[in-house]
């Protein structure tokens, strides 16, 4: 049995820079934990001082919830496989596999056993007598996590295991590595920045941003409910609509969200409205999946958000359209990665117009402080659309979205969710 557990962790690096930032954290025994947020956010940070590699500023770790400080990289049972997996480039893919048994003392005979049984698992039996360099990245990466797993350790930490393979292979992988650690039963702790990864793999992610955690919980949980309007705007591709939206109520009857000129309500039966109502007169954020719009006649009547699209990205299986319906979009800053899905290059573009400046007039652009340290910004909203693929409309039609308002996500300016007894 293995756990690991996080007591209002902190690192601060010689140089004053906080890469984590008093972060508590439990993973269960068995479980397979991701920790997901962009470079920088403190992620191997938080997996090496849980190896002991790197010592906590303050707070503190706890295995099997006993203070791990004291114990040396080797006492604490963990075995770490890095992004840039250094394999010995003149042993066979046997003795790679068998070097940590070599050191820790076992016998040349039971070796051989344990070294077959990982490498039949690992579905590289038959290039044991390989070199590395004779061997695919895919064939590479599962002798490192061979020689990671032959021990038997009490704790996995992977360090972006995936990230120099191709991506073809990186969703194969994908599955065979969780599949294989939860056929161990080992506690995992698997960091990565790509969302497809943490969701698809995990029983529980956590999302971190600039050294703060900002949400954990289950794929579902994190996904359906976001925490904070950082996570809202991380996960999802394309990535969720944020929207301005001015709220007015209508007591007893329906709590309005202003895009521009348009409107959608509330109904006040919908225990949400009575939440939102304490915005009355104030400006939140509101979150749309494209999910949550379905493209409908133009006469339609109810909650619908009529618009012209600037822009359609065909993606094969689907279509994207980006809609413009007068809208402002909230854009949280340090988002641009590669699942970025909409116009052009976005640091390039949001560049240019966080210079202009003015008011009300498109193209403006006005920054703001958010309480999650970090900031974001407005701009005029290109709101995204599913449509079947390759449809008979183009750039400058007319389109109308009803929208499912119970799917509707609600945030504070300042980036807190604004719900009722979520999760
Ligand atoms: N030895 C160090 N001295 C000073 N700052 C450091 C040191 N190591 C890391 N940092 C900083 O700490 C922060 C977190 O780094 P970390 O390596 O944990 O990020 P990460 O989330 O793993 O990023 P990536 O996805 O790029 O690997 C970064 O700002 C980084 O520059
Ligand atoms: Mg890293």
């Amino acid at each position: 049995m293995s756990t690991v557990e996080l007591r209002e962790v902190s690192k601060v690096f010689p140089d004053g820079t906080v890469a984590v930032d008093r972060v508590d954290l439990e993973v269960g025994d068995g479980e397979f934990m991701v920790l997901l947020g962009p470079s920088g956010c403190g992620k191997s940070t938080i997996l090496r001082m849980i190896a002991g590699l790197e010592d906590a500023s303050s707070g503190s770790v706890l295995l099997d919830g006993a203070a791990a400080e004291e114990l040396t990289p080797k006492e604490r049972g963990v075995a770490m496989v890095f992004q840039d997996f250094a394999l010995y480039p003149h042993m066979s893919v046997n003795d790679n596999i068998g070097f940590p048994l070599k050191v820790s003392g076992v016998a040349e005979e039971r070796r051989g056993d344990q070294i077959r049984e990982v490498a039949a698992a690992l579905g590289i039996g038959d290039v044991l007598g390989r070199r590395p360099g004779q061997l695919s990245g895919g064939q590479r990466q599962r002798v490192a996590m061979g020689r990671a797993i032959v021990r038997r350790p009490k704790l996995f930490l992977m360090d972006e295991p995936l990230s120099n393979l191709d991506s073809q292979l990186r969703a194969e992988l994908r599955a065979e590595i969780s599949g294989l650690v939860r056929e161990l039963g080992v506690t995992c702790v698997y960091v990565t920045h790509d969302q497809a990864e943490a969701l698809t793999m995990a029983d529980r992610v956590a999302i971190l941003r600039k050294g703060v955690l900002q949400d954990v919980g289950t794929p579902t949980e994190v996904y359906g409910k976001p925490a904070t309007l950082y996570v809202a705007a991380f996960l999802g591709s394309p990535r969720m609509n944020l929207l301005e939206a001015q709220v007015s109520v209508a007591l007893d009857r329906h709590v309005a969200l202003r895009f521009g000129e348009q409107e959608v309500h509330i109904p006040w039966d919908d225990l949400r409205a009575r939440h939102v109502a304490h915005y009355h007169g104030e400006r939140i954020v509101v979150g749309v999946r494209p999910e949550a719009l379905t493209p409908v006649a133009a006469n339609t009547p109810g909650d619908v958000l009529r618009g012209r699209i600037r822009h359609l990205e065909h993606h094969g299986h689907e279509s994207l359209a980006f809609l413009d319906i007068g809208a402002t979009a909230v854009v949280v800053d340090e988002m641009a990665g590669p699942a970025a899905t909409s116009g052009p290059p976005q640091g390039g573009w949001r560049g240019l117009v966080r210079k202009l400046s003015g008011n009300g007039t498109r193209g403006a652009v006005t920054e703001q402080p958010a309480l999650e340290g970090g900031r974001h910004h407005r701009r005029p909203a290109d709101v995204a659309v599913r449509l079947a693929p390759y449809p008979p409309v183009g750039p400058g039609h007319p389109l109308a979205v009803s929208v499912k308002v119970n799917a509707l996500h609600f945030f504070e300016e300042r980036g807190k969710r604004i719900d009722v007894g979520w999760r």
